[in-house]
């Protein structure tokens, strides 16, 4: 594409004999009204065009079944382009031939039988939207150096590239090569530890054949397809901004990076920030399904700029899971930092699910099943409750050491984590949202790890024997049921407060849809939240769910309460039932609160028979001297 006298069809015809594919120019295909009217110097409209440019488009779809071809057309408009690669927008690769006004006028003075007024070549420029997406060629370059310049993109190019092979980049260069992209795969050199680690990937895996492994960015970032496309998969935090830094003067206007990490998502919005001021897209995404989900399908929680996305749509839903109905587990989830904050709410939820699981193993524990046996209860409640953690937990419990005795029993009990279920904790406080069980999914994880703390404590302390355990297994799947749901409301909520304080206009139904399946918090919870979540961003207030915690409550008190008395530690069950206790209260204890506060602050407080809102504050006592 490029106006006329950019010298396409020269250009085009060059490049289809170079690389033997056949040739079209645009205009062969004008009708003749168009003709008539060009030659006497009128320029064309839109409805002029529009005809002309659905032909120019099944002659590409035609072409396309048989193999490739060239097609030369001014296509100036956004519009029009989009109408030439309606239905084969991931096939078509634009090349936009671009000079000034200067240039092209003098160049078509030059030629001869060729006429053309001034005001017809001016007109041309001041439609010219420049394509964001497309190779972008100087005609002031030789032609050889032209060719050669398209034909490097095409040619020996990769369309997308891979910066970071660690588990996860490994498993989405594997994905997304059998999937047929043509991809580049980059990891530093460090002497002794990392050397040669993309080259020695690339050749443990068949799918790879094709790609390419680099372990020196120029030559990583020169082996890409302009405008670039490159999935960072290193570690959140400083190493983003390193490697951005490094890659930087390596990159061209419009190239696209991609933080398919953890990274927190304000520092998502702030490199956004500044590598939009570098003129380069910045897409934060959030990765969910460990190293399985990576190579098999992961769930994916792209944000940032639309039009970047949807650049990189096709690579990051070609490689995604699929929900029940076959639709990508990948979705445009807003702007800004929007799809890592999404992730991290995520691992919140993640966190409790986790920590859940964990409480019902000690308290089946207690009740004397063996890790076998309460797998076997877990894998009993996969009918109405299956989740991928669930499942997991099972697979877990069962494993057994060289030595024969449970693996589970000799692991140290001290839980680690990498920040996400922090942030979540942090940004709930910033939001002023009750997200109470990732707080206590956290902390329990903290506690643990105090543990010689814990062991001198424990000589110090009495525990209560836990004789006095009287409960069922569907007790304890009730109450456990019971604590999901209250879960998913808390993290549907944050995910909602945060859309609304920011203005994400999110999509909760959609989110939950993504989170069928590749994640690690999929499971048929998620699939029926799809539903409900349509209706109402309070889960709580649909009446399959308010049956479902009614119906569960009793059994949830009862774990509660016994665990309590027999000093078994379930934090995440008892916060449940206390939440919703306090969700559900018509008249809570904050009236006392309030009037402490008005006590010993002046803070005031408002009275429920004067619904003006109007602030009252008492003198409590009188003041003495003394
Ligand atoms: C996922 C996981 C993944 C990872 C987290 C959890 O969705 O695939 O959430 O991102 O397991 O980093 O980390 P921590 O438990 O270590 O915080």
């Amino acid at each position: 594409m490029g106006v006329s006298g950019s010298g396409k069809s020269t250009i085009g015809k060059l490049l289809s004999q170079e690389l033997n594919i056949p040739f079209f120019d645009g205009d062969d295909f004008h009708p003749k009204e168009n003709i008539e009217k060009m030659s006497s110097g009128q320029p064309l409209n839109d409805k002029d065009r529009q005809s002309w440019l659905e032909v120019l488009n099944s002659l590409a779809i035609k072409e396309l079944k048989k193999s490739n071809c060239i097609i030369v057309c001014s296509a100036l408009k956004q519009k029009y382009r989009e109408i030439l690669s309606q239905n084969i927008e991931t096939q078509s690769k634009w090349i936009y031939l671009s000079g000034s006004f200067d240039l092209i006028s003098k160049r078509l003075n030059n030629r001869e039988n060729h006429f053309m007024p001034l005001d017809l070549l001016k007109s041309q420029f001041d439609i010219l939207e420049e394509p964001t997406g497309a190779l972008q060629v100087d005609i002031s370059l030789s032609t050889n150096e032209i060719i050669k310049t398209i034909k490097r993109d095409q040619i020996e190019t990769s369309e997308f590239g891979i910066f970071g092979l660690g588990v996860m980049g490994k498993s989405i260069c594997r994905n997304l090569a059998k999937r047929g992209f043509k991809i580049s795969m980059y990891n530093r050199h460090l002497d002794d530890s990392e050397v040669e680690v993309a080259k020695n990937f690339k050749i443990q895996f068949s799918e790879l054949s094709e790609a390419k492994a680099f372990d020196d960015i120029t030559a990583f970032v020169n082996s890409l397809q302009q405008p670039r496309l490159i999935l960072l998969m290193v570690n959140s935090g400083k190493t983003v901004d390193r490697v951005i830094k490094n890659l930087l003067p390596h990159l061209s206007k419009n190239d696209i990076l991609i933080d398919g990490g953890n990274s927190n998502y304000k520092k998502t919005k702030e490199r956004f920030d500044y590598l939009k001021s570098k003129n380069i897209h910045f897409i934060g995404a959030g990765v969910s399904g460990g190293e399985k989900g990576a190579l098999n399908g992961p769930s994916i929680m792209p944000s940032g700029d639309k039009v970047a996305y949807e650049m990189v749509q096709p690579y990051l839903e070609a490689i995604s899971a699929k929900d029940k109905n076959d639709l990508p587990c990948c979705t445009y989830i807003g702007s800004e930092g929007s799809g890592h904050f999404i992730k991290m709410v995520h691992n919140g939820i993640e966190y409790v699910e986790m920590q859940l699981l964990a409480e019902v193993t000690t308290i089946l524990e207690a009740l004397g099943q063996n890790p076998d046996a309460i797998a076997d209860t877990l894998g009993g409640w996969k009918n109405t409750a299956s989740s991928y953690l669930l499942d997991i937990t099972a697979v877990i419990l069962r494993k057994k050491d060289d030595d024969g005795d449970w693996l589970v029993k000799k692991i140290l009990d001290k839980a680690g984590n990498k920040g996400t279920g922090n942030w979540t904790t942090i940004s709930s406080t910033e939001l002023g949202v009750p997200s109470t069980l990732v707080a206590t999914a956290l902390y329990s994880r903290f506690i643990s790890f105090y543990k010689d703390e814990r062991l001198q404590l424990n000589k110090l302390f009495d525990r209560t024997e836990t004789s006095e355990l009287n409960l069922s297994s569907m007790e304890i799947f009730e109450a456990y049921q019971f604590a999901r749901i209250i879960n998913h409301y808390q993290g549907f909520k944050l995910i909602n407060e945060a859309s609304n304080t920011y203005k994400w206009n999110l999509n909760l139904s959609e989110i939950a849809r993504i989170w069928t399946n590749g994640c690690i918090i999929k499971s048929t919870l998620m699939q029926d939240l799809v539903e409900t979540l349509k209706h109402d961003a309070n889960i709580l207030t649909n009446t399959k769910l308010i049956d479902c915690v009614n119906q569960y409550k009793l059994a949830a008190k009862k774990v509660v309460l016994q665990s309590l008395l027999s000093d078994i530690a379930t934090p995440a069950l008892s916060e449940a039932v206390q939440f919703l206790n306090g969700i559900t209260i018509a008249y809570s204890s904050a009236n006392i609160i309030q009037a402490q506060r008005d006590f010993f602050g002046a803070h005031t407080y408002k009275r429920l028979d004067d619904e003006s809102g109007k602030s009252y504050h008492t003198i409590w006592e009188k003041l003495t001297n003394n």
